[in-house]
C-alpha cells in the first residue's frame, strides 16, 4: 500500500526536493505553499504523513501542526527546521504535536532513515485501525449470531410449552412478531422491542406444570380442571422471575400478566388497566388475536370481519385501549404476519 504525504512549504525548490526523495522510499507527495490551503487540504484529504516547514509566512509551521492536531492526531507530522533554530522552537513544535525533525539543508541519508521510520509508525497504525475495524465488525455479526440463537432457543422453549396444548409452533413465534409490531407502535424502545420480541414465546411456558390430562382433554374442563389450568401463569412466573437474562425476566411478567384483562375480570390478580405491566398487555391482545385467526380442534379459523368486530368490542374490556386502536391501524401488517409464518407439518 502506498502511503501518502502532504507537504507543506512556501518556498518552491524545497517542495521540489521533498518530492524527489520522497519517491526514492515510494513515499506518494502532494506539495502544497500556502500553508492555510494546505491545512484544508490535509482535512478534506486522507494524508498518512506531513512535511511542514517552520519558516512561513502568514501561518508559521507550529500553527499549522496545532490545526492538523484539532482533528488529527495519529498521522506523524515532520517539521524542516534551519540549524540556526534553537531547542526552545523543537520543544514548542513537540508540545504543538510535531513528530519528527528535519534540518535544512536536507540531507538525503537522513531524511530517507528518518521518514521511513515514520512510514513504519504509519504503516503499523494503519495496520492497527483496519484489525480493529475486522474485529468491530466480526464481533457485530458473532453478537448478531447469539441473538438469532437465542430467540431460536427461546421460541423452541415455548413450542414445548404449547406442544402438548392445542396451540402449534407457529403460534408461538407469530405471538413474537406480532407482540414487537405493537411495542413499536407504542413507541417502545429498540430494546423493549427486542427484549418483548425474545420473552413473549414464553407466554404459555407454565403449562409444563399442568397435568396432561387436563391439556389435552377435548371436552370442557370441569371447575377444579378450569382453577388447575389457570395456574399455568404463576408457574411460568416462579419458573423464570429469578432469572438474570432480562429476556428470561420479561417472559415472567408475560407469563405472569398475559390473562389479565384491562377491564380488572382477568386473572391471577384481576389487575385492572396500566397495573398490567405493558408486556402483558401486548401478548394478551397478540394471544388472542392469534387464537381468533387459527384453526383449532373445536373451531375454524374465523373470518376477518368478525375478528375485528371481536376485538372491537373487547375494548377496554379484555384489551387497552392504545394497543387495539394501533392494532386495529395496522391489522394489514398483523395480517401478514398471521399469513407468512404458518406450521409445515
Ligand atoms: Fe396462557
Ligand atoms: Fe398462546
Amino acid at each position: 500500500m502506498t502511503l501518502h504525504a502532504l507537504s507543506i512549504d512556501d518556498e518552491r525548490h524545497n517542495l521540489l526536493l521533498i518530492e524527489a526523495m520522497a519517491e526514492e522510499i515510494g513515499l506518494a507527495v502532494t506539495s502544497a505553499g500556502i500553508p492555510g490551503e494546505a491545512v484544508a487540504a490535509f482535512n478534506s484529504g486522507d494524508f498518512d504523513l506531513v512535511f511542514v516547514d517552520y519558516m512561513m509566512p502568514v501561518m508559521n509551521g507550529i500553527q499549522v501542526i496545532e490545526e492538523i492536531r484539532k482533528t488529527r492526531q495519529d498521522v506523524p507530522i515532520i517539521m524542516i527546521t534551519a540549524v540556526s533554530d534553537d531547542n526552545d522552537l523543537k520543544l514548542r513544535a513537540i508540545k504543538a504535536g510535531a513528530t519528527e525533525f528535519l534540518n535544512k539543508p536536507l540531507n538525503i541519508a537522513e531524511f530517507k532513515a528518518r521518514v521511513t521510520n515514520l512510514m513504519d509508525l504509519r504503516s503499523a497504525q494503519l495496520l492497527l485501525r483496519d484489525r480493529a475495524r475486522l474485529l468491530k465488525s466480526e464481533v457485530l455479526l458473532a453478537t448478531e449470531k447469539i441473538r438469532a440463537r437465542e430467540h431460536e432457543t427461546l421460541t423452541v422453549l415455548g413450542r414445548a410449552a404449547e406442544f402438548k396444548d392445542e396451540e402449534t409452533g407457529a403460534h408461538v413465534s407469530r405471538v413474537a412478531h406480532y407482540s414487537r409490531l405493537l411495542a413499536r407502535g407504542v413507541g417502545e424502545s429498540a430494546e423493549s422491542q427486542e427484549i418483548i420480541f425474545n420473552a413473549a414465546p414464553l407466554h404459555d411456558i407454565g403449562k409444563i406444570g399442568i397435568a396432561d390430562a387436563i391439556l389435552m382433554k377435548s371436552s370442557s374442563l370441569t371447575e377444579g380442571e378450569e382453577t388447575d389450568m389457570r395456574r399455568h401463569p404463576e408457574i411460568g412466573y416462579m419458573m423464570l422471575k429469578d432469572a438474570e437474562s432480562p429476556y428470561l425476566k420479561a417472559g415472567a411478567l408475560i407469563s405472569l400478566s398475559h390473562h389479565e384483562k384491562f377491564d380488572g375480570t382477568g386473572y391471577p390478580h384481576g389487575l385492572k388497566g396500566e397495573e398490567i405491566h405493558l408486556y402483558g398487555r401486548i401478548v394478551a391482545l397478540a394471544d388472542v388475536f392469534d387464537a381468533l385467526c387459527s384453526k383449532r380442534p373445536y373451531k375454524e379459523p374465523w373470518p376477518l370481519e368478525k375478528i375485528l368486530r371481536y376485538m372491537e368490542s373487547q375494548r377496554e374490556k379484555q384489551f387497552d385501549p392504545v394497543l387495539l386502536d394501533h392494532f386495529m391501524r395496522h391489522k394489514e401488517e398483523f395480517m401478514d404476519i398471521f399469513n407468512s409464518i404458518q406450521d409445515s407439518w
